[in-house]
């Protein structure tokens, strides 16, 4: 796989419960099913991706750490923690990767507090209310930004 195609797919708090729950805003596939739709999209674009979901805030800044140099993108539907972690968006930044945003819901369409993404401001997209497709719209997204960036 070339070097330039590796992408970091993040999960965050509570997604581990895809499938269970509130399925009339989240869809009833699991996380497990979600993934293995994203590896075999990533598979079609020639893309070695790693995968992990984490409820812990400072798990996730530590794999982004670890991953900064093996990765050329990251996606990430932060959870709760993209409408409040400094932290988190700090650790994206750092990184200096172009980074995807994603929600399975429209956010702009819920309660107020969930419009806010501290997250957005240091992405080069969001992707929101498309349900798990979110994920692979977010590959394509993130092959067409990297193809331009050669
Ligand atoms: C979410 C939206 C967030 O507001 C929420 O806290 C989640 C899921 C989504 O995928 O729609 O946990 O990120």
């Amino acid at each position: 796989m070339p070097e330039n195609k590796r992408a970091l797919v993040f999960h965050g708090p509570n997604l581990n419960l895809l499938g269970f729950r509130d399925v009339d805003m989240y869809g009833r596939l699991t996380l497990a099913e979600i993934d293995e739709n994203i590896q075999k999209h990533a598979q079609k674009l020639g893309f070695e991706v790693r995968i992990m979901q984490s409820n812990h805030e400072g798990h996730l800044i530590d794999a982004i750490h670890e991953h900064r140099t093996w990765a050329s993108g990251i996606i990430i539907n932060p959870g709760g923690l993209g409408h409040y972690s400094i932290a988190l968006r700090d650790a994206l930044s750092a990184t200096r990767l172009p980074v995807v945003e994603v929600h399975l819901s429209n956010v702009f369409a819920r309660e107020p507090f969930r419009r806010e993404s501290v997250i957005s401001e240091i992405a080069i997209g969001v992707i929101s209310g498309f349900g798990a497709i979110g994920y692979q719209l977010a590959l394509d997204a993130l092959d067409d930004a990297l193809s331009r960036l050669l």
